[in-house]
């Protein structure tokens, strides 16, 4: 039995997310948490027909998040605000920081061994929250922390194939590093199967990748950020995990983590000088983090210069995030 929760459920991510949690065979029941809106999207969601039974909480003085997350297997967490045009993710640390810090608390009490994926921004930043938060409770584990970077995936298959023709799903490319502008970094050599991009149009498409989620922003006018190919991307991520978890072999997919805690994450630490949090292609099983892989020596001369700047933008973020937890003055 596989217990979904999906906190920020009434958003514009959290409601297609949600459908796409309680459509999937994979999911047995789906509990759904925000600040306002759940009875309604709760009793629309559990009018369809597929197996998982749908429950709905709204904060109840406290009772709700509890009630929400005792018994989750996995935790999904898109709740905070969107970017508006002239915004960078970095500017939405000061409401997110405290609605991820509050949300994960409550994992931390009353699902402390849930898989937990977060979407909501600024991803660098508030990662490294969540895993300070889990800490301070003693309860952190690295291999279920998952920064969700998917929709960079997601983006870059689209895109590329734009670029070279063919069909975006006929692209796998691994993107590395963070999840905002130049920290987000699509190893463009590494696309399997193999692909050669022209010269002429290479840094336009590393550029597209880095700032495509702006192209939305710019597009929906002051209205929010990608929501619907976001509940896409967050849904194939969670999709994987519970594959994985139900004990498919072979499942790799970019995500943020803590290089520490999860096999293999040592060596891509070194290769970063000594980032904490760095998002690389990660085998998923069983327990979540099965092993981190290093994509990182087979970068082109190019692709350094883009680990290089990104490496830059996220030991700042990285370091925020911590310390938001973990004052060290
Ligand atoms: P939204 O404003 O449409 O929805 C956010 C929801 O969070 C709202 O329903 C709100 O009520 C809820 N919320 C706020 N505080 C809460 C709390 N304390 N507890 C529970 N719920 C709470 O925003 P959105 O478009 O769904 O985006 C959500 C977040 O996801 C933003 O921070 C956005 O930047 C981020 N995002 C991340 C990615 C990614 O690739 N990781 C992609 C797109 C958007
Ligand atoms: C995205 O990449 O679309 C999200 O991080 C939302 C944003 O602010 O661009």
């Amino acid at each position: 039995m596989v217990k979904a929760a999906v906190l920020g459920a009434s958003g514009g991510i959290g409601q297609p997310l949600s459908l796409l949690l309680a459509i999937s065979p994979l999911v047995d029941e789906l509990s759904l948490y925000d600040v306002v809106n759940t009875p309604g999207v709760g009793a629309d969601l559990s009018h369809i027909n597929s197996k998982a039974k749908v429950t709905a909480y709204l904060p109840e003085e406290g009772k709700g998040l509890e009630k929400a997350l005792t018994g989750t297997d996995i935790v999904v967490i898109p709740a905070g605000i969107p970017r508006k045009p002239g915004m960078t993710r970095d500017d939405l640390f000061k409401i997110n920081a405290g609605i991820v810090r509050d949300l994960v608390t409550g994992v931390a009490k009353y699902s402390p061994k849930a898989f937990v994926l977060i979407i909501s921004n600024p991803v660098n930043s508030t990662v490294p929250i969540a895993a300070e938060v889990l800490k301070k409770h003693e309860v952190f584990d690295a291999t279920k922390l998952f920064g969700v970077t998917s929709l960079d995936v997601v983006r870059a298959s689209t895109f590329v194939a734009d670029v070279v023709g063919g069909s975006p799903t006929d692209y796998k490319v691994p993107v590395v590093g963070g999840h905002s502008g130049e920290t987000i970094v699509p190893l463009l050599s590494q696309i399997t199967p193999k692909t050669e991009i022209p010269s002429d149009k290479l840094e336009a498409l590393v550029k597209r990748i880095q700032f495509g989620g702006d192209e939305v922003v710019k597009a929906k006018d002051g209205t929010g950020s990608a929501t619907l190919s976001m509940a896409y991307a967050g849904f194939k991520f969670a999709e994987s995990l519970l594959r994985a978890v139900k004990g498919e072999t072979g499942i790799v997919e970019p995500t943020y983590v803590y290089l520490d805690g999860v096999a293999g994450g040592k060596e891509v630490k070194e290769a970063v000088g000594g980032l904490d949090f760095f998002a690389v292609p990660v085998e998923l099983g069983p327990t979540g983090a099965v092993r981190a892989t290093n994509p990182l020596p087979q970068a082109n001369e190019y692709e350094k210069t883009l680990l290089e700047e990104a490496k830059k933008g996220l030991a700042g973020n990285i370091v925020k995030g911590t310390e938001f937890i973990t004052p060290t003055s």
